[in-house]
């Protein structure tokens, strides 16, 4: 008897899974590829005891999964080369209108977590600093610290003890000298070289915001003794960092951008999957080949994107035999389902014929839901004739029938962009948009047709 859906469809788990891989030893074969991008990674690492790095690509190519993994194999050091670093289990994600203080008091917290989870999975105890950081995080009440230690070394017998009140009444430079002590004691108690420290969707912030927050941080946390500070951001966040903050720029050790992974690499990064995670003697793809790299082809390498559909078919197809099954007023009876269920399949595969109408199915509700206008459609059209656009003097917007450049800017591509529709990159300070995967789609079924 099986209970869960996969179960029906022969798998423990979801094959499809969109997650990030995790800081963990199970996740370390699902990665694929990324064989030169690891060794430019742990280079870079191994070559000093903190810094900057800077992590790049287009939305689910696969950076935290990446990330993670290098992570994991440094922390356990299984990794080729590189030194012992602490991973960053909690990162800290930034939000809109963040100022360089709420950034720094969620370092802070995501520091003293991913602290705090190493520490129970290793059984060692939290140092005794960081303990009380943490306890003054969570009770947001006043409390002393010790800053002796870091500010005179070696073990510093000279202390200096410091009492701080609340949180949010805190100085930013204070907090600075927190996350300063909080690494010194992951080094000295935990015997790590550094620690990671992870700021996820740099992109959220607006130009200015970033410019204003990097160059904060330049002089304060990104000083920081024996912390790697790690920014996860959008495809071209180097370059906007060396257009908008070159002094910044300077300080970085080498960035990576991710590109997407081959083909065959996505291929093994199914097999493995469905290897690990099918019931029984044989396993393959509940989703043909065919099918999901039709899918990774018009993503521009979104593996979020292939994976997420490759999930929803499968849904799609169980719920499809419910009602096959509750219309000819049968009991829901396993054996029926099980029947019906084979109609479809080919050798446990969904056959390609209701694979490519349910996508159909999903897109046109998908996209038919965002309510777009004929002119945002046509818009969509043309840039999928033009490939890539650039909006800037040269483009020839009026092609488009809009007016102004700012109109063409403000009313259709950030407007399409949020609504993830299109895909931004960014080039230093230029910025170009492309079809993303559901819009391809789109244009494919006809959708951005006039009707
Ligand atoms: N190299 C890889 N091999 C196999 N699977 C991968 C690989 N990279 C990513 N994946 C899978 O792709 C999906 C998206 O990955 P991930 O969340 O890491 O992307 P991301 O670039 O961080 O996305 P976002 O821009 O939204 O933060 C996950 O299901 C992950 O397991
Ligand atoms: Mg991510």
């Amino acid at each position: 008897m099986s209970n869960s859906l996969w179960e029906k469809l022969g798998f423990r788990e979801n094959p499809y899974n969109t997650k990030p891989l995790n800081v963990i030893k199970s996740d370390v074969d699902l990665l694929m590829g990324r064989e030169t991008e690891q060794i430019d990674f742990l280079t870079a690492i191994e070559a000093d005891e903190q810094g900057i790095f800077v992590l790049s690509g287009v939305p689910g190519v696969g950076k935290t999964s990446f990330f993670n993994v290098q992570q994991y194999l440094l922390e356990s050091q299984e990794a080729p080369f590189g030194p012992k670093v602490l991973a960053a289990r909690k990162l800290c994600p930034i939000q809109q209108s963040d100022e360089p203080k709420n950034i720094a008091i969620r370092s802070i917290q995501s520091f003293c977590k991913s602290i705090e989870e190493y520490c129970n999975l290793t059984k060692n105890t939290i140092p005794a600093e960081t303990q009380k950081v943490q306890n003054w995080l969570y009770q947001n009440k006043p409390a002393s610290f010790n800053f002796g230690i870091t500010l005179f070394g070696h073990g510093g017998n000279i202390a200096r003890e410091v009492h701080l009140p609340s949180i949010n009444e805190t100085t930013y430079e204070t907090l600075v000298e927190l996350l300063t002590v909080i690494a010194y004691e992951v080094k000295t108690n935990l015997g790590f070289v550094s620690s990671f420290i992870v700021l996820d969707n740099m992109e959220n912030l607006h130009e200015e915001d970033l410019t204003e927050c990097l160059t904060t941080f330049r002089d304060t946390l990104f000083t920081i003794p024996n912390v790697w500070w790690v920014l996860i951001g959008q495809s071209g966040l180097p370059s906007l960092i060396q257009s908008t903050n070159p002094k910044v720029f300077q300080r970085l050790s080498t960035s990576i951008e991710l590109n997407p992974i081959s083909v065959e690499d996505l291929i093994k990064a199914v097999d493995i999957r469905v290897q690990r995670f099918h019931i029984g003697q044989q396993g393959s793809s509940p989703i043909s080949t065919e099918i999901y790299l039709k899918l990774f082809d018009s993503s521009n390498g979104e593996i979020r994107f292939v994976f997420n559909y490759c999930h929803d078919i499968c849904i799609n197809l169980v719920q499809t035999v419910r009602k096959i099954q509750s219309a000819q007023k049968k009991n829901l009876v396993e054996q029926d389902f099980e029947r019906l269920m084979g109609t479809y399949l080919v050798n446990n595969q969904i056959n390609d014929n209701f694979s490519n109408t349910c996508l159909n199915n999903i897109i046109s509700v998908e996209f038919n839901g965002l309510y777009l206008t004929r002119k945002e459609k046509m818009v969509l059209k043309r840039i999928g004739e033009l490939k890539k656009v650039k909006p800037n003097h040269y483009t020839e917007f009026k092609d488009f029938g809009i007016k102004t450049l700012q109109e063409f800017v403000s009313k259709y591509l950030v407007k399409l962009h949020q609504q993830y529709l299109l895909q931004k990159r960014q080039e230093g300070k230029i910025l170009t948009y492309e079809l993303r995967g559901i819009s391809v789609f789109a244009n494919e079924y006809g959708l951005l047709d006039e009707s």
